[in-house]
């Protein structure tokens, strides 16, 4: 099996399935967050605040391309994407499944959340505008979409199970 790379938007579920995911087909879950994070030792909002996200956008490149091709599924964080080099290097090295959720559905579980710099100080309509902004770039980036909208995680999993 190759890589398998679950991108989509913050609250889309991307690792609550990967994690069903992995326990399903028996591969290693690796998630670009947590390996950021264990590599800078620290939490993902306190690189925001302390240096930026430019700053945090390299250690996410960085991050990408160690993880590199190992057979496994890769839980990747929503702004992945957002670079020309993140895209190509998904593409080249992998199965790129995009787990669409509709936008109300999201910021409804987003609501609250405060470990999630982009969006802690936007408004609801903001986090709209951001899911609109960037969902054409998920979905030219994407192998496979599967629509979680209306699906439990284990439904999700096994759609993506069945599709890969
Ligand atoms: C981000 C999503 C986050 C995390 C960081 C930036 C984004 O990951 O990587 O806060 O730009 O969408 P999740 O998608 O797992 O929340």
């Amino acid at each position: 099996m190759a890589t398998i790379y679950l991108i989509g938007f913050m609250g889309a579920g991307k690792t609550e399935i990967g994690k069903v995911l992995g326990v399903k087909s028996g591969y290693d879950v690796i998630d670009m967050d947590d390996q950021i994070e264990k590599a800078e030792n620290m939490q993902i909002k306190d690189i925001f605040n302390q240096f930026g996200e430019i700053y945090f956008r390299m250690k996410e490149t960085e991050i990408l391309k160690e993880i590199g091709v190992a057979s496994s599924i890769v839980t990747t964080g929503g702004g992945v994407i957002l670079k020309d080099e993140n895209r190509q290097f998904l593409k080249e090295n992998g199965t790129v499944v995009f787990l669409q959720c509709e936008p109300e559905v999201i910021v409804n579980r987003l609501k609250g959340d405060l470990t999630r710099p982009l969006i802690k100080e936007k408004s609801l309509s903001e986090i709209v505008d951001m899911y609109h902004a960037r969902l054409p770039i998920y979905l030219e980036c994407a192998d496979i979409v599967i629509d979680t909208t209306n699906l439990t995680i284990e439904e999700a999993t096994e759609l993506i199970i069945e599709r890969i």
